[in-house]
């Protein structure tokens, strides 16, 4: 049985103050126990996190890993060595922002991917097709490549310690929500996938929903066979909001 996962991607946001705010209205939130909860701040303030959580049961992520596993003269990088040393347990490789933004290729994915899990981190490998790839029919296409990135790559095994997302990037930040269909579909094709190296890696993986989940959305889309939870942005700044989303995977 796959437990669910919610998982706050806070992205650039928050200073020390609105962080400390939104962690202590977090944790005297009702929090389902069968649900796992996480939060994924930046870097800045993951320490903090990290240590205003060390009495609750909401992990904590990072957005980001360096390829390289081992220090070095790395400017700006963090490694994931570094990430687990602070007591981090997950870390977000492929999310469509940096895909654009920082120009990361399925093989620099790859490789923070396997750094990730060499450290001991759970990787969230974050997938997902664009409006226009949509529109040209290729999102199963698109998907199945930045999936087989790490399946081809790593093997079929490397998916039993990590979590796949797929975040359709037109439905990021934008209010423009998959359908539940829409998202089961991409689902329920990664799952298949999957299947065809091993049936019970693919039964056992926990596959995520992100693009604007919101409390008023987060049942019907959790309630699909194939989403085991959901990768949420802006509704996760706002305790009562991600409280609620996170009770909806319940
Ligand atoms: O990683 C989750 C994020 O990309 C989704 O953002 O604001 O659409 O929930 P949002």
């Amino acid at each position: 049985m796959r437990r669910p996962l919610v998982a706050g991607n806070w992205k650039m946001h928050g200073s020390c103050t609105s962080i400390k705010q939104l962690l202590s209205e977090l944790v005297d939130e009702r929090l389902p126990e069968n649900v796992e909860v996480a939060v994924f701040p930046g870097l800045v303030h993951l320490q903090t996190v990290i240590a205003q959580l060390a009495d609750s049961s909401i992990a904590v992520g990072a957005q980001d890993c360096a390829v390289q596993l081992e220090e070095g003269a790395l400017t700006g990088e963090t490694s994931a060595l570094q990430l687990k040393d602070i007591e981090c347990s997950m870390v977000l490789v492929g999310h469509s922002e940096r895909r654009q933004l920082q120009e990361e290729t399925d093989s620099v994915i790859c490789r923070k991917f396997s750094a990730a899990q060499a450290a001991g981190l759970i990787p969230v490998l974050c997938v997902g097709e664009t409006l226009a790839e949509r529109e040209a029919g290729n999102a199963v296409a698109v998907v199945q490549r930045q999936v087989d990135a790490v399946l081809v790559e790593l093997g079929v095994e490397s998916l039993v310690h990590a979590v796949v997302a797929y975040e359709p990037v037109w439905a990021i930040g934008t209010g423009l929500t998959a359908t539940p269909e829409q998202a089961q579909e991409i689902h329920a094709q990664i799952r298949e996938h999957v299947a065809k190296y091993s049936a019970e890696v693919a039964k056992e993986l926990r596959i995520l929903y992100g693009g604007s989940v919101k409390a008023a959305n987060a049942a019907e889309l959790f309630a699909q066979a194939d989403i085991d939870g959901g990768l949420v942005g802006g509704a996760s700044l706002n305790a009562k909001e991600f409280s609620a989303i996170c009770r909806a995977a319940g």
